[in-house]
């Protein structure tokens, strides 16, 4: 055996190939599994597709570069749980095409921010982080309560999704639009049509403050309220074996 390792040694072609022989086996047994994702995404209630203004909302997120600044990954870590809440799960991002792990936390991370802060307390941060938190490094979005939400494409949108694997219905992709408008107004009439479509936990309201029209503030805050919010935590249990399925 230890003769033929010296072989190995020895001769760089041996070795450059052995070593491949042995990556590639690593790799197999780390990546594989992944192909199989029913087995890698725990099976939890309440996840569903982003509503068409939530998805514009996260189009907004990733055009202005939130994700180099916010990490939606909470690891499971003891420092990061308690700071941020119960850690991500798999399923929690199945529906991001592409995904908001994110690499890099200037700012804190936002996989549960939903809920935390006032629709108010959003506005004002992005117009000025500062005059909320004083020592923010976030730099100041104004400009969105003052730009319309350009939604014309959002049936297109939500159709593109299904070819990635959310399963909007064919109802859900005829009324994109209609549901955009409805959740960005508290009194709107197609509010039950839209919690009908995507749940009664939808959150339904003006988000910017400005009732006269629809953003890009409205849906960058109806995001940001949704995220970490579909799974129930009360009732998710890791061990439960249903969830491990
Ligand atoms: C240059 C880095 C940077 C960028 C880009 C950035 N942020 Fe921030 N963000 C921060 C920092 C630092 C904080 C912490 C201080 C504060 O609250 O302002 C923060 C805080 C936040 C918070 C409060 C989080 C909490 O739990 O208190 C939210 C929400 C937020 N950012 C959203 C956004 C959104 C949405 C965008 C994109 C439109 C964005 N950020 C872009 C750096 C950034």
């Amino acid at each position: 055996m230890w003769k033929h390792h010296a072989k190995l040694e020895r001769h760089s072609l041996l070795l450059v190939l052995g070593i491949l022989i042995v990556v590639s086996i690593g790799g197999l047994v780390e990546i594989t599994p992944l192909f199989y994702l029913e087995s890698t995404i725990e099976k939890v209630d309440g996840m569903r597709p982003y509503t068409p203004l939530e998805l514009e909302g996260r189009d907004i997120y990733i055009r202005e570069g939130c994700y180099l600044c916010h990490s939606q990954m909470i690891r499971p870590l003891r420092d990061e749980v308690e700071r941020y809440g119960h850690y991500s799960l798999a399923a929690e991002s199945m529906y991001d095409h592409p995904f908001q792990w994110g690499s890099k936390r200037t700012g804190p991370d936002l996989a549960r921010v939903g809920g935390k802060y006032s629709d108010a307390w959003h506005r004002d941060h992005l117009i000025d982080p500062r005059s909320v938190v004083p020592e923010s490094v976030m730099p100041p979005y104004a400009f969105l309560a003052k730009k319309d939400l350009d939604a014309r494409d959002i049936k297109a949108k939500v159709e593109t999704m299904t070819r990635l694997g959310v399963p909007y219905t064919q109802e859900m992709i005829d009324n994109a639009e209609a549901d955009l408008q409805a959740q960005a107004d508290p009194f709107s009439a197609g509010g039950t049509a839209l919690k009908k479509r995507y749940g009664d936990k939808v959150q339904q309201r003006d988000f910017d403050g400005d009732p006269d029209r629809v953003t890009e503030m409205d849906a960058l805050i109806a995001y940001l309220q949704m995220l970490g919010t579909l799974v129930d935590f009360k009732t998710y249990q890791a061990e439960n074996p249903e969830n491990l399925r």
